[in-house]
């Protein structure tokens, strides 16, 4: 399936004017830089002369800051604790011009920090700092709250879960019955665990190892990735899945009116580069869900999200794309395929 160049131009000019809630788990990407010249006296590891220091925005927060590259609004609710990383995290989503005005500080909880060394370009050790136990009763309640406080003025909501705690089950079902009750639409990119939780949502972005897990079988062919796909369409009444297959692309489920039946498409990868996955699913909900918020069709967001995902895996770390490259590459794909 192609999208015309009307189509493209209608979409992609109508994205970037809607305001989308994300809520999940936010992390900070860290990554200290220096150079390796001795081996350290107190124990056999090489001694890195720190000289380069970035932090990128990670899990909800990378959603958001891909949501943000594409125009439109992100009103990003997370839980952070009481501690530095929270403030650089704030500083970082401002770098962004990503409000930090919907975070709530839980202090039993670290901000979760992952740490990179890399000396020599060579990543030598990892130091994450983070909590994963669910936040309590008194913090759900305030994300609630919040959630609520904002859901009418949103086209959509976004639940990124990492699975570090914001999203519990109880959670997970006020929030997607309040959505639902103000017809909006429902995205959720899930962590295996907590499959179950998402019924009635408008669609699950799981990757194929995901959608496996949730439901004990191995995709290892089309006839399995179907089977799979129906039973969490039927299982979670949802209105649509669509799962990720890394280089083998993108399959959507959606359903039918008559509420046994489902459809299904396969949008292949577009071959160009590969330099970092990182965060591609996290552009890939982003866009999906702007693309909707612009009125698209599925089908369409499908194209849309597989064109945006395939722009970013060309560059290193998690990037994220704009409505206007988007717009220029599909243009550019379909010139390719039609001469
Ligand atoms: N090796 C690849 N070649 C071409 N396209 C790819 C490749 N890997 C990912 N993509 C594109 O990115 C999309 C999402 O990738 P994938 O299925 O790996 O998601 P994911 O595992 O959820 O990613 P993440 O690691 O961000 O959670 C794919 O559907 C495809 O469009
Ligand atoms: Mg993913």
């Amino acid at each position: 399936m192609r999208l015309s160049q009307s189509r493209i131009q209608a979409i992609t000019t109508q994205m970037g004017s809607a305001r989308i809630l994300v809520l999940g788990d936010i992390m900070i990407d860290r990554y200290l830089y220096g150079t390796v010249s001795r081996i350290s006296p107190e124990a056999p590891v090489p001694v890195v002369d720190i000289q380069r220091e970035t932090i990128a925005l990670g899990g909800a927060a990378n959603v958001a800051a891909n949501i943000a590259a594409l125009g439109e609004t992100p009103l990003l609710v997370s839980v952070v604790g009481a501690d530095s990383s929270a403030e650089t995290f704030r500083q970082a989503l401002a770098n962004s011009e990503i409000a930090s005005d919907m975070l709530i500080v839980d202090s039993s909880r670290q901000t979760t920090m992952k740490t990179r060394v890399i000396g020599e370009s060579q990543q030598i050790v990892r130091a994450d700092r983070e909590d994963r136990h669910e936040i309590g009763g008194e913090i759900q309640g305030q994300v609630l709250k919040l959630v609520s406080s904002k859901l009418d003025s949103a086209k959509a909501l976004i639940i990124s879960d990492y699975g570090k705690g914001v999203l519990t089950k109880s959670l997970l079902k006020e929030v997607i019955a309040l959505a639902n009750s103000k017809g909006i639409f429902i995205a959720v990119d899930p962590k295996e665990t907590h499959f179950m939780n998402y019924s009635d949502v408008s669609v699950i972005t799981p990757n194929h190892h995901e959608a496996s897990f949730a439901i004990g079988k191995r995709i290892l062919n089309e006839e399995v990735l179907l089977e799979v796909g129906s039973e969490l369409m039927t299982r979670l009444r949802l209105k649509s899945l669509l799962i990720t297959r890394g280089k083998d692309g993108m399959t959507l489920f959606e359903a039918d009116g008559s509420s046994s039946v489902h459809s299904h498409t396969n949008f292949p990868t577009v071959a160009r580069r590969v330099f970092d996955v990182t965060g591609a699913g996290d552009t890939v909900i982003a866009s999906f869900v702007s693309a909707v918020s612009a009125g698209a069709t599925l089908k369409e967001a499908t194209i849309i999200s597989n064109c945006a995902a395939g722009i970013t895996i060309g560059e290193l770390g998690a990037a994220t794309v704009s409505c206007e490259a988007i717009a220029t590459e599909l243009i550019r794909l379909s010139d390719t395929t039609a001469g």
